[in-house]
C-alpha cells in the first residue's frame, strides 16, 4: 500500500510535495463546489481539500480511504489542528472500506456511556485520547525492558496454569480435563515462582506478568492486570529501592517530561495512617489528622469518654458551607464505615458552634481549636472509636474534601515509599493473624524478637511505592530462614498439613540453599493511570472488563457447551 507518511508528519516544510495518505474519514464538509475531508490516522488529523473537477467517490464518516495529493499552505490556519497550517489538495481519492453509521461519536469528547464504549471498544479505541494512553503504557513497558535489561535482570516467563498464590484474593480456577476434579489456579502474581528463580540462582529476574484476581472491582482494580514484576538476590532494602527509583525516574522523564527528585521520601506506615488516614497517602496536599483524644476524652460526651482514639480533621474555610444537609450527608458517609455519627464543630465569629457543645466546657473548646489548629471560619470534623477505623474514615473524608475543594493541582506528582508496615493484621473479631503483605515477608531485624511474645508488634521489611494517593507497587524482603518461616506460618495458623498442601514444593526448595532475596511488583495499569492523568483503570487497558468483571464486547464470561463440561467432568448445579 502506498503511504508516504503519517498525517501529522507533514508541515509547512512539505509544501509542494506529492503525498499519499491513508486513514479514516473523521468528518466531511461540502462548501459549494469544494469538499473538505478531515482525514484521521494514528498520528492525528489533516485536512484534505477536493477541488471541483476531481472525481470523488461517496465518502462518509469512518470510511477508510486513500488520498493522493499535493501539500499546500492554508490561507487561514486552523489553530486546533497540529497540521492546521497546511492542507492536502487531493488529486485522487479511493475508498478502501466502507463503514456503517457508528453508534458513538469518535472524538476525545464523547457523551457515549462507558458500557456502550466497551461494547464497541474497537471504535472507542479510535479516539485519540485512548490511543495516547496505550502509547504511553507501551512506552513504560519499553523503558522497563531497557532499564532492567541494562541493570542485569533476566526476563523469565512463569506459568499461568499453576496452583494458588497467596496474595489474599480469590483465585480464578481452571478445571483439568485429564484429571477430573483437579483444578489449576491462575496466578494472582508470580510470587512463588520468582522466589524459586532466586533459589534457582538467576539472581535478578523480571517479567511483564499477567495476574488474575477474583476480587471486588473498583476504579483502580481489574480482574486481570499486569505487573512489572521483579525479584533480586543479595541486595538490601535500600539497594532495591534505589534501583526502583532509577526506573521511576526514567518513566516520569521519558514519558511525561517530569523530573522526579530521588532518593524518594520514606514514610512509616504508622505515620501515614496517623497523619493522613491512609496507607497510601495523597501527599500533594496537607489536611493532616490531629489527635484530640486527650482533650475530648475529658468531656462529658459518653462516646468520647469511652473511645480509644479521637481524631480531628480541619477543613479550612468550610464552616460557612456546612449546612444541615452537608452534616446529614457526612453522617451517612461515616455510617458506611461503622460509625454512629460524626462530631461537627464550626468555628464562626470567634466562637464554636456544635450540637456537642453542651458536653464540653469552655477550656475544652479552646483546647480543641488549639490542638486541631482550627482558625475562625474553619470546620472541625471529629471521629472517635478504634484507632485504625477512625484514621481510615477521616482519611476518606480528607480525600473527598480535597477533590471537592480543588486542593489537587493537575499534572503534579508526589512519590514516596511507605515502609515499616505491620507484618500481621489482627482480626478484631477472633484475634487471629493474617499476613498484611504475604506469608513470605521478612520481619524487620529490630522487631523480629516479638514474633514469640506479641506478633502485633512485628514490623515487616515491606515497602509500597505510593504516587498521588495510589499504591503503584509493593514488595518486600523475603524470609530465607526456615525456622523463621515456620514461626510465621504457625502465627498465621497454618497447620503442617496446610503448609505441605499449599506450598509444600516451595518450602522444600528452601532446604537447598536460599540466597537472601527480595522483590517488588509495580501495577502497570496503576502506573499508566497516573502517567496518563486518569482515575479510571479502564482508560489504560485496550479491552477491559466492566465493574461486573464482564466484557460487554465479547460477552465473556459465557456458558459453555454441554460437551465441554462432560469432557471436564463438571455438572452445573441448577439454581
Ligand atoms: P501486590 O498484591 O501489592 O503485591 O500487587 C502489586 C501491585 O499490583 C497492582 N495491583 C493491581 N492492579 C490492578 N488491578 C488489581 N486487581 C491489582 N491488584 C494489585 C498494585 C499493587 O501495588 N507479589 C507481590 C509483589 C512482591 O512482593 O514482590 C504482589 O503481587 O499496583
Amino acid at each position: 500500500m502506498e503511504r508516504t507518511c503519517y498525517n501529522t508528519q507533514l508541515s509547512l516544510d512539505n509544501v509542494g510535495q506529492e503525498v499519499s495518505l491513508v486513514g479514516w474519514v473523521n468528518k466531511r464538509r461540502n462548501l459549494g463546489s469544494l469538499l473538505f475531508i478531515d482525514l484521521r490516522d494514528r498520528s492525528g488529523i489533516i485536512q484534505i481539500t477536493v477541488n471541483e473537477g476531481v472525481e470523488v467517490p461517496d465518502v462518509r464518516n469512518e470510511y477508510v480511504i486513500s488520498v493522493k495529493g499535493k501539500v499546500a499552505k492554508k490561507d487561514v490556519p486552523n489553530k486546533n489542528l497540529k497540521t492546521g497550517e497546511i492542507e492536502v489538495i487531493a488529486s485522487k481519492i479511493e475508498v478502501l472500506s466502507k463503514a456503517k453509521a457508528t453508534p458513538m461519536i469518535i472524538a476525545d469528547e464523547t457523551d457515549a456511556l462507558e458500557d456502550l464504549r466497551l461494547k464497541y471498544r474497537y471504535l472507542d479505541l479510535r479516539r485519540p485520547v485512548l490511543q495516547n494512553n496505550l502509547i504511553k503504557r507501551a512506552k513504560i513497558v519499553s523503558i522497563a525492558h531497557d532499564y532492567f535489561d541494562k541493570n542485569g535482570f533476566i526476563e523469565v516467563e512463569t506459568p499461568c496454569l499453576t496452583l494458588s498464590t497467596p496474595e489474599g484474593a480469590r483465585d480464578y480456577i481452571v478445571p483439568s480435563r485429564i484429571t477430573h476434579g483437579a483444578f489449576y489456579a491462575l496466578p494472582q502474581s508470580p510470587q512463588l515462582f520468582k522466589q524459586l528463580l532466586m533459589i534457582g540462582g538467576l539472581e535478578r529476574y523480571y517479567q511483564i506478568a499477567r495476574c488474575f484476581r477474583d476480587e471486588d472491582l473498583r476504579q483502580d482494580r481489574q480482574p486481570e492486570f499486569t505487573q512489572i514484576d521483579l525479584e533480586m538476590s543479595f541486595l538490601d532494602q535500600d539497594q532495591i529501592l534505589t534501583i526502583m527509583e532509577g526506573f521511576l525516574k526514567r518513566v516520569f522523564k521519558e514519558v511525561n517530561g517530569v523530573d522526579i527528585k530521588t532518593p524518594l521520601r520514606r514514610m512509616d506506615y504508622a505515620e501515614a495512617v496517623d497523619v493522613y488516614g491512609s496507607d497510601k497517602p495523597d501527599t500533594r496536599f496537607e489536611l493532616h489528622l490531629k489527635d484530640v483524644t486527650k482533650v475530648l476524652k475529658a468531656s462529658e460526651f459518653n462516646a468520647y469518654k469511652e473511645a480509644d482514639c479521637i481524631k480531628a480533621l480541619v477543613i479550612p474555610g468550610e464552616a460557612a458551607n456546612t449546612s444541615r444537609k452537608v452534616i446529614d450527608n457526612l453522617t451517612i458517609e461515616v455510617k458506611k464505615f461503622g460509625f454512629g455519627g460524626i462530631g461537627v464543630f464550626k468555628c464562626v465569629n470567634g466562637a464554636v458552634e456544635s450540637s456537642l457543645l453542651k458536653f464540653l466546657n469552655e477550656a475544652q473548646v479552646k483546647e480543641l481549636k488549639e490542638v486541631s489548629g482550627a482558625k475562625d471560619g474553619d470546620l472541625i470534623l471529629v471521629l472517635s472509636g478504634k484507632h485504625d477505623q477512625v484514621c481510615f474514615t477521616l482519611g476518606a473524608l480528607r480525600s473527598q474534601y480535597a477533590r471537592k475543594l480543588g486542593y489537587i493541582k493537575p499534572n503534579t506528582y508526589d512519590l514516596l515509599w511507605v515502609v515499616n508496615f505491620p507484618l500481621f493484621e489482627k482480626d478484631i473479631h477472633d484475634g487471629s493473624y493474617k499476613a498484611l503483605h504475604h506469608p513470605f515477608t521478612r520481619p524487620t531485624p529490630e522487631t523480629a524478637k516479638y514474633l514469640d511474645s506479641d506478633p502485633s508488634k512485628v514490623l515487616s521489611a515491606a515497602y509500597d511505592i505510593v504516587i498521588n494517593g495510589y499504591e503503584a507497587g509493593g514488595g518486600s524482603l523475603r524470609i530465607y530462614d526456615q525456622e523463621m518461616q515456620n514461626k510465621v506460618f504457625n502465627i498465621l495458623g497454618f497447620s503442617n498439613e496446610d503448609i505441605v498442601r499449599k506450598f509444600g514444593y516451595f518450602v522444600k526448595a528452601f532446604e537447598y540453599g536460599t540466597p537472601p532475596h527480595g522483590g517488588i511488583a509495580f501495577g502497570l495499569e496503576r502506573l499508566s493511570m497516573i502517567i496518563c492523568g486518569t482515575d479510571n483503570i479502564r482508560d489504560v487497558i485496550a479491552f477491559p472488563k466492566n465493574l461486573k468483571a464482564a466484557c460487554p464486547m465479547s460477552s465473556a464470561p459465557q456458558a459453555v457447551d454441554e460437551a465441554q463440561l462432560l469432557d471436564l467432568g463438571i455438572e452445573i448445579k441448577k439454581e
